[in-house]
């Protein structure tokens, strides 16, 4: 079979997108799979690009980035045939493959946010992850603790800022929060656009920062705990769950921010598994496959939560297409449950096209 691997994308993650990509290109077997590779521009082209993984790697400090060419992929030509087509800038159009599942390597907003899912949808599309409303939901923040908080998940409380109800208007509530807040864009990935405020001088600088990923804006009680993730994983024998992973953010940065995640190796330490009392492992693992179930993702998802010194754990966010780069949680993860990159890969690639 032939799958299309789509990365890059609109969103502020989109070199995130493109290391992940490199990670699982050079994972597929291609002796089972035919392989084709689909950048997204920054600008929302959808390009034929290198499936080379070597292509898509951190070089010196700088993410990779799908650089528009003047052929355009278009997808397909009828829903459900899989043909995909190129058309030139000149207007001329060849075959480009014949796609039996799309791997939708998206962060953020515009690809995993079921934007992508919806199109594959409409078009008869196979593809890895979750459907339309799963990740909708798992990328609004907003959207997300509602649904947690539907299905009893403890969740941290929280303001939401948007441009008709602003931070002056609920002054109040905000401050009944207490310093200090973490204030996040509803829908972004990597930490962008997070700051934490200890200070509330510096809320309105922060909330505009966050404004400039998303106009609504969550303005949240930081929890002190521990921050501790879970694999959730699909398989043909039902859905797993790893041990837990934990990160412990050092050096200069204040919390697990983007530079930490993946510029600055000597930042964090990523323990997996990593030590936690089997009472609040098990209701770690309870609360990742209930939050998994809560948003109805399918295949795969990296719940994260918070473990306080008391041991209670506050569910903080799903990733619905968590990173697979050399620094991610995720595959590593799996590889503490018995699950090496190269099968994961395959078991997302099988269980999309079952
Ligand atoms: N949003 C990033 C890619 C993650 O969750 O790993
Ligand atoms: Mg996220």
């Amino acid at each position: 079979p032939t799958v299309a691997v789509v990365f890059g994308g609109r969103s502020s993650e989109h070199g995130v997108s493109c290391v992940t990509a490199g990670g699982v290109l050079g994972a597929i077997d291609r002796d089972t799979w035919d392989v084709v590779a689909v950048g997204i521009t920054r600008e929302g082209r959808w390009t034929p690009v290198s499936s080379d993984p070597a292509q898509w790697r951190i070089i010196d400090g700088r993410m990779p980035e799908v650089l528009a060419t003047d052929e355009a992929v278009v997808t397909p030509r009828a829903a459900g045939s899989g043909q995909w087509t190129v058309v030139t800038d000149a207007g001329q159009t060849r075959d480009f493959a014949h796609v039996d599942v799309v791997f939708p390597l998206l962060h953020g907003p515009w690809g995993e946010d079921g934007t992508i899912q919806g199109a594959l949808e409409l078009t008869d599309t196979r593809y890895v992850g979750s459907g339309v409303l799963a990740s909708a939901a798992g990328m609004d923040k907003v959207f997300m603790k509602t649904v947690f908080r539907g299905a009893g998940l403890p969740v941290t409380p929280d303001v939401v800022v948007t441009p008709t109800v602003g931070v002056s208007e609920q002054r109040e509530q905000i401050e009944a929060l207490g310093l200090p807040v973490f204030v996040k864009p509803a829908r972004a990935g990597s930490s962008m656009g997070i700051s934490k405020v200890s200070d509330w001088a510096a809320l309105d600088a922060a909330v505009a920062d966050a404004q400039k990923h998303d106009p609504k804006v969550l303005i949240e009680a930081a929890v002190v705990g521990r921050e501790i993730e879970t694999a959730v994983l699909a398989t043909p024998d039902g859905l797993l769950t790893s041990p837990a992973g934990e990160i412990i953010t050092g050096g200069d940065h204040d919390f697990y921010d983007f530079e930490a995640k993946y510029l600055d190796e000597a930042a964090v330490t990523l323990l997996c598994p990593t030590e936690l009392e089997p009472a609040v492992a098990a209701t770690v693992a309870d609360y990742a496959r209930r939050a998994f179930r809560a948003i109805d993702a399918e295949s795969l998802a990296r719940v994260d939560v918070f473990v306080t010194d008391t041991g209670d754990v506050v569910v903080n966010e799903i990733n619905t297409m968590p990173g697979f780069t050399p620094t991610s949680m995720y595959p590593r993860m799996a590889a503490a449950a018995g699950i090496s990159y190269p099968a994961l890969v395959e078991t997302l690639l099988t269980v999309a096209l079952e």
